[in-house]
């Protein structure tokens, strides 16, 4: 299993109310406690923080709120000492804006070597005014800005997302061998791989057609899209299997990639380009057993033809909780129940399929979307740019409750406010709380990892479905283990497979004549 950590919310070791990797390396005993392999922890670089770290300016450096180069170091050796890898997250579409090379490009003319590294084009109309192409950035508005004041030579550079996060041009050998340079400099350091932000968007279309509305804005791309998806992409990963090939130990990619469908997907993992990617099939997948049995179904057809394991992934740093998504209290302050039930369950599902986990943090604490934030304490640039019409990624954001009744839970050292106000209802979900309550969140995470590390069946491996009607599901895997979901609402009698089988773990309590009740997962050994 490896555990998502997003930096800024999940230790604060000095008390400005910003997580940091001191307090990352403080929590490594709670992490290996609760049974991690690795953990992908986001963008720690220096940066402006337009896109909370998504908008690198030093690719080579660490962002001093977080620290300093030294701790990434001690925090890669400390995880190594307690088992744990570690994965970092490599953001290549875009540089920030305020990245040398940027600047430079900025400083230079039309047709330079500076801005050769980007993509700068002429505005259309008669004076340049209007942008080159139609297309939109990902957190609203025109994914063009005109080259700002005082420079007066009028050229628009892309960016797919914010402004401040000017795309690459990945055509550019230079930018090629940058990113080769810079995969060098954190694998010495000894990291065991990278995250690939956007992996699906460094390629673009050299003529830039405009869109016509005829694509769907943002999310996946269908075949023969302008800029997600293209077919060119997969030899800048080539290029990267072979750097990583010959470093010692297992190096490892995993690909953010959004794509239609896990075909497409299937195309990233070919046996020369990345080991895995996230399935976002399943993560979006709504809780009916037709449509999570299509989702596995589909993802390990599609991954298994290609010879790479499959993962799975409920929450990220950009998506609703599940919690929530699974129809928890939208207040997020209250203990949610059905979206709770339903998530302990989905718990239990995820970490039995074949392959690799991803957990987001907080979700082992079943943290609910923060959705009442106000708008000034808001930072995601989607929220901004669309003056919140868009932007439910804070809500996932919100620092970790640790310890305590009252914010900020033991987020950081003093009583300082964390950077996103807590919900006070959260003093029953923290980890000292779930701790001492064998019947939390917490607990059954760690009961499942243990049974995960211990179980030959369980990780990579095969799984065989089970005939069940209805809403449920129930799957083999060989020898002696067998999952079983109750997606609906009524209480179903287990199937006949498991009927001699002895029990080892359930979401919920079963009942007495050992059905399980809706929204509960059993697992059992037969
Ligand atoms: C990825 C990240 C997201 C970021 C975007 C732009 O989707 O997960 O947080 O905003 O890329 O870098
Ligand atoms: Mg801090």
């Amino acid at each position: 299993m490896i555990y998502q950590i997003y930096p800024r919310s999940f230790a604060d070791s000095d008390g400005d109310g910003i997580g940091d990797l001191p307090g990352i390396r403080a929590r490594l005993p709670y992490l290996r406690r609760l049974g991690v392999d690795a953990v992908w922890i986001s963008p720690f670089y220096p940066s402006p923080m337009a896109d909370a770290g998504y908008d690198v300016s030093d690719y080579r450096d660490v962002e001093p709120i977080f620290g300093r180069l030294a701790d990434a170091d001690a925090l890669v050796a400390e995880a190594h000492e307690l088992g744990i890898r570690v994965i970092i997250d490599l953001v290549p579409n875009h540089t920030s804006d305020e990245h040398e090379w940027f600047r430079a490009a900025l400083a230079a003319a039309p047709g330079s070597r500076e801005r050769a590294r980007y993509l700068f084009r002429e505005g259309r109309g008669t004076h340049g005014e209007i942008p080159p192409n139609d297309w939109i950035s990902n957190f609203g508005g025109a994914a063009w800005t005109r080259v700002p004041a005082p420079d007066r030579t009028g050229q628009w550079y892309l960016h797919l997302f914010d402004a401040k996060q000017p795309d690459l041009d990945w055509t550019n050998p230079e930018v090629v061998e940058e990113f080769e340079s810079i995969l060098r400099f954190w694998l010495d350091r000894g990291v065991d791989g990278f995250r690939i932000d956007v992996a699906h968007g460094l390629a673009k279309d050299p003529e830039m057609p405009d869109l016509h509305g005829e694509w769907a804005t943002g999310g996946p791309a269908v075949e023969g899209h302008p800029h997600w998806d293209r077919d060119e992409v997969h030899e800048v990963y080539r290029g990267w299997r072979r750097v990583a090939d010959a470093y010692a130990g297992d190096r490892v990619f995993v690909g953010e990639v959004w794509v239609q469908t896990p075909k497409r997907l299937a195309r990233y993992l070919r046996d020369d380009e990345l080991h895995t990617a996230f399935n976002f099939t399943y993560l979006l997948a709504s809780w009916d057993a037709e449509s999570l049995r299509t989702a596995i179904d589909d993802s390990i057809d599609a991954l298994s033809a290609v010879g790479a394991p499959a993962t799975w992934v409920l929450s990220n740093h950009d998506v609703v909780r599940h919690v929530t998504r699974y129809g928890g209290d939208r207040s997020g302050h209250d203990a949610p129940d059905q979206g709770t039930r339903r998530a302990r369950a989905a718990a239990l599902l995820t970490l039995a399929l074949p392959g690799g986990v991803y957990v987001y943090q907080g979700e082992e604490l079943g943290l609910p979307e923060v959705v009442d934030l106000p708008a000034e304490v808001r930072q995601d640039p989607a929220f901004l740019r669309t003056a919140g019409a868009d932007g439910m990624r804070d809500g996932c954001r919100v620092p970790i409750p640790w310890s305590g009744d009252a914010p900020p839970f033991g987020f950081g050292p003093g009583p300082g406010q964390p950077w996103l106000p807590q919900p006070a209802g959260w003093a029953a979900l923290t980890v000292e709380k779930q701790l001492a309550d064998p019947s939390s969140m917490l607990a059954l995470y760690r009961s499942a990892l243990e049974l995960r590390h211990d179980r030959p069946e369980l990780g990579d491996g095969t799984m065989a479905w089970i005939d069940t009607d209805g809403e449920v599901l129930a799957f083999r895997r060989d020898p002696g283990f067998v999952c079983v979901v109750n997606v609906g609402s009524d209480p179903v009698p287990p199937p006949d497979a498991v009927r001699d089988g002895a029990l080892l773990l359930s979401s919920d309590p079963l009942e007495p004549d050992g059905s399980l009740p809706g929204a509960t997962s059993a697992w059992y050994s037969v």
